[in-house]
């Protein structure tokens, strides 16, 4: 546990600026270490460049020792809460890396070989083998190849990969690379919130025609939201907690029962949101926006979509001469109204409504208070495929890994960008074989955005003026300076 010595500075500078109610008034900004044996609070808070990030344990306070979220399950001494931390939005930064990997000097197991580092190859002892997590806060993530069917048995690809480049050495390596004895896959994402989770899994139904075949709960056999993860590829909080301790903890044997329910039901009843703003004031405050905040996270009905309300309500209130409460509110008008064109994004444009379509962010970011889809909601927006692999200069300047993919003659192409494809990371289509998915991407939920830079699986994004910045060029939208500024500052009270 250790105090910031930069957020403590920022929050003596803002000090006098600071109306917060009791409950948010902590002025920490910790790391929680695996058996640490501290109870969290059903408040807390935790400062960030923006404000503060806040915490809801809506069962109460919980108390972490012996805990499975917080004990190493495994044999490499890591547990959930390494990597997804309170004060990181239950995900972490490439910031809070930087700083734990000098306060650990590198020994913190979050930092562990098999994908704490570029590659569990390269020697572990140096900086430069954990650049990806440092530098853009990824890990690894091996996917076999081809994906596996539930029987073990290969399942049909329709494409072929071919590593083009790759400065990490993983997908090359002889140990762990595609030609290895367990042929993989090594990709680079960042960890996705472990909170608010009632509306990540509860969506309508997956589109069968997006999907090929819906997944399904395999203790229930009912069809799940297919939303978890950047490809999708866990059904259900309980598989993905299964995952999770045999891949990143490494445990050599399967966890209990117990154990896994004791997991799910800590990550279904936490809830983080951003708490306040250093200017406009405290969420909780009388006349701040309703849906700001992490109660209403927990008193809201996951699955609406926003067609009466707005996606994250109103902002009527704030449309006030207070300089940042009328930005911020500004900023929500931009990203429910205004229009831009949505062209070539497969699985949106290519469903039959339209190439381009007249679309807002909410169009996509549509589910009431975290703006995600409610069917599956994968989609190529153009994050990680190289449109421009022409250039061979961008493809050599990559720090990820660069894949080319050849689609089968038969195959469904891409359908924007057919059947030879550049790549960082072919998203769902690592799971699903399908040349249509290459570089779709589950999108994430929008809450806690303050405390989790970078954004976008790939780390592409290092702030949120660089998420902006990538929709206007990439939509042409030609959002002014003031503008842009504006939707930051809101993405920034998420
Ligand atoms: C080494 C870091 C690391 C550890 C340890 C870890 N995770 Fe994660 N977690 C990730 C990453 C990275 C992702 C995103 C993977 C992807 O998108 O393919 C993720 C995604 C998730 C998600 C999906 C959330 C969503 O919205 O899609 C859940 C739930 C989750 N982790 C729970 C857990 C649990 C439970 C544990 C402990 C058993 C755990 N994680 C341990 C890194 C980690
Ligand atoms: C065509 C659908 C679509 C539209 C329109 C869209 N998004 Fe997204 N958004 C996505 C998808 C898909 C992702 C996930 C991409 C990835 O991670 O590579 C995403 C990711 C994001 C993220 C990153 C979240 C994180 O946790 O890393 C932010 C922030 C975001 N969008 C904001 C916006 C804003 C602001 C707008 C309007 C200017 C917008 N989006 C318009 C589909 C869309």
């Amino acid at each position: 546990m250790r105090k910031s010595l930069l957020a403590f500075g920022i929050l003596t500078a803002l000090g006098t600026v600071l109306t917060l109610s009791a409950q948010y008034q902590g002025t920490r900004l910790v790391w929680i270490e695996q058996n640490s044996g501290e109870t969290l609070p059903e408040f807390d808070s935790y400062d960030n460049f923006y404000g503060k990030l806040g915490t809801l344990n809506a069962s109460g306070e919980i108390k972490t020792d012996g805990h499975p979220f917080f004990t190493p399950l495994g044999t490499n001494g890591r547990a959930c809460v390494n990597c997804h931390q309170p004060a990181w939005g239950m995900s972490v930064s490439a910031e809070s890396m930087m700083e734990r990997w000098r306060f650990s000097e590198g020994k913190d197991p979050v930092f562990a070989a098999f994908d704490g580092s570029d590659c569990p190859s390269l020697p572990q002892d140096q900086q430069s083998s954990h650049s990806l997590l440092l530098n853009r806060g990824l890990f690894r993530i091996p996917i076999a190849w081809p994906p596996k069917n539930t029987d073990g048995s290969p399942k049909p690809v329709e494409f072929s990969i071919e590593v083009v480049n790759d400065p990490t050495t993983c997908n090359n390596s002889r140990e762990y690379g595609l030609n290895s004895a367990n042929p993989t896959i090594s990709v680079y994402r960042r960890p996705r919130p472990t909170a608010n989770l009632k509306y990540v899994i509860s969506g309508g139904s997956p589109s069968v025609a997006k999907a090929g075949t819906v997944a399904v709960d395999p203790e229930t056999s009912k069809p799940v939201s297919m939303n978890l993860m950047s490809d999708a590829r866990e059904a259900t909080l309980t598989t993905q907690a299964l995952s999770a301790i045999m891949g990143h903890e490494q445990a050599s044997k399967q966890p209990t029962r117990e154990q896994l329910e004791k997991i799910v039901a800590y990550e279904s009843q936490v809830y983080v949101a951003q708490a306040a703003h250093h200017f406009a004031g405290a969420f909780n405050a009388p006349g701040a926006p309703p849906l700001l905040g992490m109660p209403a996270l927990r008193d809201g009905k996951p699955g609406v979509l926003a067609e009466k309300d707005a996606v994250f309500g109103q902002f009527e209130n704030w449309k006030t001469s207070r300089f940042d409460q009328a930005a911020v509110a500004r900023g929500a008008d931009i990203f429910m109204h205004r229009t831009f064109l949505v062209r070539d994004t497969a699985h949106l444009n290519s469903t039959g409504g339209g190439n381009p379509v007249k679309s807002t962010c909410a169009t996509c970011h549509k589910t009431q208070l975290t703006g995600q889809d409610l069917s599956a909601g994968w989609m190529d927006v153009g994050t990680t495929n190289i449109r421009t692999a022409v250039e061979p200069a961008k493809v050599a300047k990559s720090e990820l890994p660069v894949f080319k993919i050849t689609c089968a003659k038969d195959a469904e192409p891409h359908p924007f960008l057919g059947r030879t494809i550049y790549t960082t990371d072919p998203g769902r289509a690592l799971i699903s074989g399908k040349c249509a998915d290459v570089g779709s991407i589950v999108m994430q939920q929008l809450r806690g955005l303050a405390a989790r830079a970078p954004y976008f699986a790939n780390g592409s994004a290092r702030n949120l003026r660089e998420t902006v910045d990538f929709y206007d060029r990439r939509y042409e939208m030609k959002l002014s300076d003031f503008e842009k500024e504006d939707l930051v500052v809101f993405l920034g009270v998420l």
